[in-house]
């Protein structure tokens, strides 16, 4: 029971990492506000029944929503002791030679400012709490290009250095802030974005599983609950002293990916487009 008595603030808990990361605190006695903009994916999982989760609406492209939440949540508890900013997509998918202004803001606001304005509101409800931590999503992506679009991979570099200087400025205040980096994880974000229902999303949840085993050195797909249990200790007493730190949880991809030396096995970027590409044409293999 790590998490007694705390109050934890995740975004992007319907699904996936954040929704397993709240299983984790809540069963380690935390109370949890868990946010998305999935309500029904939301209150199903605050249905489930694991410790103590409340559900609330959370746009994070919205600064004003996210005030809302953490000051909702310091309202109805007293104060905020974890903050785990998650929420994300895949954001614009084209290259740097064609993307417009448009896009890139989206992109930005979604996973960049998002994170920025989450620390931001968070501050003033966590200073001088005993424990205080924050912990923010980046990803592998941030370690070098090849990962993921263009625009995915800069805002998860800038969610990297903008842990640096908060925790930085946060220290003063006794609030550690942190970064963590999966690797391949399955979980929905290699789905929602497509436009296909059923059988063909079925399919694609398929081959995604299929090709998060051949990812990477580890020969296993990585899971939310493997994010959680980092993120977890990184929010833990555990890791008191560890502060602008990130910790790369990816199955050794960023050591050399599975495709360096496993001729049968594609990139993992290069795979997804195969299998987009594969899935627009109706299930055909392109020609
Ligand atoms: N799965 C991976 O391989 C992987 C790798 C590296 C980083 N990440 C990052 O981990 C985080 C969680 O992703 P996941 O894999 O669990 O994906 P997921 O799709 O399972 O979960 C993402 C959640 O974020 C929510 N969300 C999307 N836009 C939102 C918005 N504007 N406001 C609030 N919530 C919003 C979605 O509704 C969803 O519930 C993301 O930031 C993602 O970029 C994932």
């Amino acid at each position: 029971m790590r998490f007694s008595g705390k109050t934890v603030v995740i975004t992007g808990a319907a699904s996936g990492i954040g929704a397993q990361t709240a299983r984790l605190f809540a069963s380690e006695g935390a109370k949890v506000f868990a946010s998305d903009i999935d309500d029904e994916e939301g209150a199903a999982l605050a249905a489930e029944g694991v410790g103590e989760i409340r559900y609330r609406h959370c746009d994070v492209c919205d600064p004003g929503a996210i005030k809302a939440l953490l000051d909702g949540a310091a309202d109805e508890t007293g104060g905020i002791d974890i903050v785990f900013n998650n929420a994300g997509a895949g954001g614009a998918r084209e290259d740097i030679g064609e993307i417009e202004p448009d896009a890139w803001d989206r992109t930005m606001d979604l996973l960049l400012r998002s994170v920025a304005m989450g620390i931001r509101y968070a501050v003033p409800h966590m200073k001088g709490r005993k424990g205080a931590s924050i912990v923010n999503v980046s990803s592998v992506a941030a370690a070098g290009p090849g990962y993921s679009p263009t625009a995915y991979a800069v805002a998860k570099a800038g969610v990297l250095h903008l842990t640096k200087c908060a925790a930085t400025d946060l220290a003063q205040h006794g609030i550690r802030v942190n970064a963590i980096q999966p690797g391949f994880i399955n979980t929905n974000i290699f789905t929602t974005s497509l436009e296909i229902d059923g059988e063909m999303k079925a399919m694609a949840k398929a081959a995604i599983a299929q090709m998060s085993s051949n990812a990477q050195p580890v020969a296993r797909g990585g899971q939310a609950d493997d994010i959680a249990q980092a993120v977890a200790f990184l929010a833990s007493d555990a890791a008191s002293f560890v502060t602008g730190a990130s910790l790369v949880v990816d199955g050794g991809i960023t050591l050399g990916p599975r495709h360096s030396w496993d001729p049968e096995t594609p990139g993992m970027f290069a795979a997804l487009e195969a299998m987009e590409q594969q899935l627009t044409n109706g299930g055909q293999q392109p020609g």
